[in-house]
């Protein structure tokens, strides 16, 4: 998976940042920073749980960054239904 110029607001804060990062299959990444940085923001773009307000994702070479059924980015946590799995199984 792929993110190219990733920049994400809501209201005041900003990610401090343009993102750009890939992450290959069976690689583990640490995504570290003081609390409020906007990690779990990031984390939420790379799960397609959030859209980026300025550049794209990528999975597999594809750009998912508009996928249908992405949540409006305007509310706070959304949370997917999904069946409960264990760690194992996800
Ligand atoms: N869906 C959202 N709606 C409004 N504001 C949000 C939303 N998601 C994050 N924010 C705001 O963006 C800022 C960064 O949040 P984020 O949760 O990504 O930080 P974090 O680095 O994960 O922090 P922590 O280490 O405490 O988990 C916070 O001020 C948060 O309130
Ligand atoms: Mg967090």
């Amino acid at each position: 998976m792929e993110l190219r110029g990733v920049r994400k607001s809501y209201g005041a804060f900003k990610v401090p940042e343009d993102i750009s990062l890939s992450v290959y299959p069976g690689e583990l990444i640490i995504i570290r920073g003081r609390s409020g940085v906007g990690k779990t923001i990031l984390l939420n773009i790379m799960g397609l749980i959030d859209r980026p307000d300025k550049g794209r994702t990528l999975f597999d070479g594809v750009d998912v960054t508009n996928l249908e059924g992405i949540p409006s980015t305007k509310t706070h946590k959304n949370p997917l239904p999904q069946k409960l799995l264990t760690t194992l199984e996800s």
